[in-house]
């Protein structure tokens, strides 16, 4: 491909990513399927490669992390960065709505309500509708250039609607589910796990390397445009939130325009009420004037606007007391302590246990059996010890030590290098065994109700099942004799084993509970192998070379289809019919290569050229003849004639056999 092309076909690939990413990111409903958006991102990540100076400020690539920075630069906000006075219950959000109405001499305020987004603030530049900079709030007058950390959120537009330039205000956040997912993979790899997401997302974004934030799926919510070229009339928030809005950027779905006061307690009620529904952490509601002729009016103190306030909710931590610490084990054989609370009400659920992670999470807290702690909960995330309270130490506290055996078979744990975590090795460990039907069974994984712990227990110690691949083998007649199992209950137990056969791919992945495959890698790997048992053929190189996987978890996952434990279950499961392939994925019915120009040269070892032209046809792709800028790929066999040279001098991307039949899988 020459120049020209290559830089046409750049500015193409560009609008498709930043159309189709917008979609995902920012609308929540892709149209096209992550193996189709990966193909564009393929593309133009080679076409960059190729001519790297035709790669613009606001290229989609810049998502994936880029070049370090070796410091950070100071960024002075232009606009000071303010605060918000709290208000702690109903009877104050009533003084403040009074104090509105005498100053605005109104008899009804019409205020926004919003959810207070519990993460880092940031400002963002935007020079003629491309994004140029961006800053942390740092003390409110001068903040950290985070620019390279910031282009690695997808839902932060590089490009606007529009061409203005204006400085936009937000909040940068990491999901609870991104969240879980990176504190189980710290906790794998023996660092310690963040104490929250709020935490995370500012550890992410204080990084010098891009590519740490890259990996930790941020996200970001925008309530404030600064100053702007703009010369259309924004007369009120609400007005500024449709607007941006309109220009690409994501606002939160539950901002509501809201009249009076009434109405604004019913707002503050309900989101409390939705908070552990959110897939992100929130800790208020933050409330403000509606119209900006009325903001100006009320003004600013140094600290904060007169005219929006923050509705706090209660307290998420609580001081109790640690009554013993247990150790559990989990289903990779990991040995975590467990501190047994006094229960104590925080954010409206009773909490018991606390996790302390490993050893050194233990010591490094300093936690003793009767010690008062400090325990703090958000939303769904387990419960975490904050801090010991030394000071109320009696002398009667006593000292844990981890046992040096298994609590449940008795072998001896080991401490893996570079693990922080002590395990069982024993593959028969009950606990393990027990831990790892809990988990195929559970939500995320297949989700097959009427199969929690106790069930699971139960089967388990009643001999009928002894691995997950037992479970589509019970009948009905034995689980009648189980204790507390009637025969609805395992009428509903055989038909939700039957529903979870026909899951996807990834579903099957989660629970199979290999190490350091959540949810999210899970679905990265059945998105690419689209099939159990070519994963389990793969080489660690080629999941490596997926995006996001890294070495260790390829090798976790090679490690785990290698064990013969593994062939016995999947033998079972394969017989049992549950699903091995991912037929639902629509990228096949939609034509993953829509759009693509193949020309073939050589033979082929594996297909004739025929059947190669009816497989690329099957997925929506064309072959042609001859060479041209349109061609996007090259499948080149073996004795490849002239087209191959003349393919390389255009750039144009060539596919080995192997390529070939991976992209078509
Ligand atoms: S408005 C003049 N709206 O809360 C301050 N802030 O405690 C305007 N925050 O620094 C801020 N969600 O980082 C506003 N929907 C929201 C928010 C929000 C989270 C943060 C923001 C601010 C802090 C103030």
């Amino acid at each position: 491909m020459d120049r020209d092309a290559a830089a046409a076909r750049l500015e193409e690939l560009k609008e498709l990513i930043n159309k189709h990413n917008y979609y995902y990111h920012v609308l929540d409903n892709p149209r096209i399927s992550d193996s189709q958006f990966d193909l564009y991102m393929k593309d133009l990540l080679q076409l960059e490669k190729l001519f790297p100076d035709l790669m613009t400020y606001d290229s989609p690539s810049k998502r994936i992390g880029g070049t370090a920075i070796s410091a950070f630069k100071q960024a002075k906000h232009p606009v000071p960065m303010l605060s918000l006075d709290n208000i702690f219950s109903e009877n104050e959000l009533k003084e403040f709505y009074l104090r509105l109405k005498k100053a605005l001499n109104v008899d009804e305020v019409v205020w926004v309500g919003e959810p207070k987004i519990d993460g880092l603030a940031v400002s963002l530049y935007y020079e003629d509708g491309v994004f140029k900079r961006g800053a942390t709030r740092g003390d409110g007058i001068t903040g950290e250039d985070i620019t390279h950390n910031l282009y690695t959120i997808w839902s932060l537009p590089l490009q606007l609607k529009e061409k203005i330039t204006a400085e936009i205000r937000g909040e940068v956040f990491i999901p609870r589910e991104e969240f879980l997912e990176l504190n189980r993979l710290r906790n794998g790899r023996g660092l310690q796990p963040f104490s929250n997401p709020r935490n995370a997302a500012a550890g992410s974004l204080r990084q010098l390397d891009p590519k740490i934030a890259a990996e930790r799926s941020l996200d970001l919510f925008v309530f404030s445009l600064i100053h702007t070229s703009l010369t259309k009339p924004l007369p009120s928030h609400w007005d500024t939130l449709q607007y941006l809005r309109e220009l690409g950027f994501k606002v939160n779905k539950h901002v509501s325009l809201l009249r009076g006061l009434e109405q604004a307690v019913e707002f503050c009620s309900y989101i409390d009420s939705k908070r552990e529904e959110l897939p992100y952490e929130i800790d208020g509601v933050v409330l403000k004037v509606n119209e900006i002729s009325k903001q100006e009016k009320l003004g600013y103190t140094s600290r904060v606007p007169r005219w929006a306030a923050a509705f706090k909710f209660s307290s998420e931590e609580g001081i109790t007391r640690v009554k013993d610490i247990e150790v559990n084990v989990g289903r990779t054989g990991a040995v975590t302590p467990v501190a047994i609370l006094e229960p104590v009400l925080l954010a409206g659920s009773v909490v018991k246990r606390a996790s302390l992670h490993n050893e050194d999470v233990l010591r490094e807290k300093g936690v003793m059996i009767g010690d008062e702690v400090v325990v703090h909960k958000a939303g769904d995330v387990i419960p975490e010890i904050v801090k010991v309270l030394r000071e109320k130490r009696t002398g009667h506290e006593q000292s844990f030590y981890m046992p040096s055996a298994c609590p449940s078979c008795g072998k001896d744990l080991k401490r893996l290098s570079g693990e922080a975590a002590l395990r069982c090795l024993n593959p028969a460990c009950e606990a393990q065994l027990i831990e790892k039907i809990i988990h195929f069974a559970s939500r995320k994984a297949m989700d097959i109700s009427g199969l929690g712990e106790s069930a699971a227990r139960q089967l388990y110690e009643s001999g009928l099942v002894k691995d997950v691949g037992d479970l589509y083998y019970l009948r009905k007649e034995e689980l009648v004799k189980l204790e507390r199992m009637g025969e609805k209950s395992a009428n509903n137990l055989l038909i939700a084993l039957e529903q979870s056969k026909q899951n996807s791919l990834y579903k099957l992945l989660v629970g199979l509970g290999i190490r350091f495959v959540g949810e999210r890698v899970a679905q990265i790997l059945a998105a690419h192998f689209k099939s159990l048992p070519r994963m389990a053929e793969a080489s660690v190189e080629e999941m490596n070379a997926l995006v996001e996987i890294g070495p260790v978890i390829a090798a976790s996952v090679r490690d785990f289809f290698q064990q013969p434990e593994t062939s016995e279950i999947l033998q079972k499961l394969e017989k049992a019919e549950v699903a091995f392939y991912d037929e639902s994925d629509h990228a096949i019915k939609e034509g993953t290569l829509k759009e693509y120009n193949f020309v073939l040269t050589g033979t082929l070892s594996g297909h004739t050229r025929q059947e190669a032209k009816a497989l690329i046809e099957s997925k929506g792709g064309k072959v042609v003849n001859s060479v041209s800028k349109n061609t996007d790929y090259l499948l080149a066999g073996e004795n490849p004639g002239s087209k191959l040279e003349k393919a390389r001098e255009m750039g144009i991307k060539i596919l080995s056999e192997e390529d070939f039949n991976e992209l078509i899988i």
